[in-house]
C-alpha cells in the first residue's frame, strides 16, 4: 500500500456476538455523516452482516428517496482454491487489493473481522491503525482477554485474544513499521449496577495496563441498537431517514454513546468534526 492515506480501522475479537457489526456500523456512518469517505470491508464472508446492513440501507435509500450518506462496500468472498495454503494466500490478496483499491478513495477504511480466529482476520489486523475490541460485560467474554484467579482477581496469563494481538502488533511492526492503538470498549452495558459490572470496571482498567489497550466507554443495552438493521439505519440517521419514530431520552443516550466512542479512538481529524453529529 506505497503511499497509503487511509486510516485503517480494524474491528476484532474473536469471541462471536460481542457486539462487532454494530460498532463497525455506527462507527462508519458515524464518520460519513461527519464527511469523510469511508470504505468498508466485511471479512465475515458467511453472515455478511456488516454487508447485509448496508445493502439495506441502499435498499432503503432506493424505496424511500431520502439521501442517506454511504460508504464504499466490499465484501470478500472465500477462495474457491482446494488447497488450504492456496486458499489463505488467495483470501490475504484479495483483502491487498480491497485496502489498496480503498485507500486511494477513501479517509477511513472500517474492516469488520468474523467472531473467529481465521487467518483472513488475521491478516486484516495487521493494516489497523486503530484496532476496537468489543467485549460483553461478562467475565466468561473476559476470558479471550485474560485469564483471572478467582481468589486474588490477578491476572494469571493473556487470553486467546490478547495473546493473538500481541504476536500480530509484533508482525505489524516488522512489515508497516508501525503499532496498533488498541481500543477495548465494553458492549451492551446493562442500566443497572451488579457486581459483574462492577467487578469489570475494576479489571479492565488493570488488564489494560499489563496487555496494552486502552479502554472506551461502550455502548449500553439498547432496542434502538438492534432495530434499526432492515431499513439500514443507526441511531445517527433517524431523524432524517423517512421512518416515523418518536425522540426518546434512550435514541439520545444512544446518540451520545456514539459520539462518544468516535471522540475516544483518537481518528486523525475527528475531533474537529464532532460538533457535525449534534442530534
Ligand atoms: N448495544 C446493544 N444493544 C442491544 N443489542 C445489541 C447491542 N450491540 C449488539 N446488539 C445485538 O447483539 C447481537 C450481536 O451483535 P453483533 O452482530 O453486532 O455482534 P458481532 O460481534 O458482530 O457478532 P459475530 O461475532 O457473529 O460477527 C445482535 O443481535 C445485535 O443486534
Ligand atoms: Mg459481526
Amino acid at each position: 500500500m506505497a503511499g497509503r492515506s487511509a486510516h485503517v480501522v480494524v474491528i476484532g475479537n474473536e469471541k462471536g456476538g460481542c457486539g462487532k457489526t454494530t460498532v463497525a456500523m455506527h462507527l462508519a456512518v458515524g464518520l460519513l455523516r461527519m464527511g469523510f469517505r469511508v470504505g468498508c470491508i466485511d471479512l465475515d464472508h458467511r453472515q455478511q452482516s456488516l454487508g447485509r446492513y448496508f445493502a439495506n440501507r441502499r435498499a432503503w435509500v432506493e424505496r424511500s428517496g431520502v439521501d442517506l450518506p454511504m460508504p464504499r462496500m466490499v465484501v470478500l468472498g472465500p477462495s474457491a482454491a482446494d488447497m488450504k495454503s492456496l486458499a489463505i494466500a488467495e483470501e490475504r490478496d484479495s483483502l491487498d487489493a480491497a485496502l489498496t483499491d480503498l485507500n486511494g478513495n477513501c479517509d477511513f477504511v472500517v474492516v469488520d473481522c468474523p467472531g473467529s480466529d481465521v487467518p483472513l482476520a488475521r491478516h486484516a489486523h495487521t493494516y489497523a491503525d486503530t484496532l476496537i475490541t468489543p467485549i460483553n460485560d461478562s467475565l466468561l467474554d473476559l476470558d479471550v482477554l485474560g485469564q483471572l484467579d478467582p481468589v486474588t482477581w490477578e491476572l494469571k496469563r493473556a487470553g486467546v485474544y490478547a495473546h493473538l494481538v500481541w504476536e500480530l502488533r509484533q508482525e505489524r511492526r516488522r512489515t508497516h513499521k508501525a503499532g496498533i492503538d488498541w481500543v477495548v470498549t465494553r458492549s451492551r452495558l446493562s442500566a443497572l449496577s451488579d457486581r459483574n459490572k462492577q467487578k469489570m470496571a475494576e479489571i479492565l482498567p488493570e488488564m489494560r495496563k499489563v496487555l496494552g489497550f486502552r479502554l472506551s466507554e461502550g455502548f449500553g443495552e439498547r432496542v434502538i441498537y438492534r432495530y434499526l438493521f432492515l431499513w439500514g439505519l443507526t441511531v445517527l440517521d433517524v431523524d432524517q431517514a423517512g421512518i416515523e419514530m418518536a425522540r426518546t431520552k434512550s435514541h439520545a443516550a444512544a446518540r451520545d454513546e456514539v459520539v462518544a466512542l468516535l471522540a475516544n479512538l483518537w481518528l486523525p481529524r475527528v475531533a474537529d468534526r464532532l460538533d457535525r453529529l449534534a442530534g
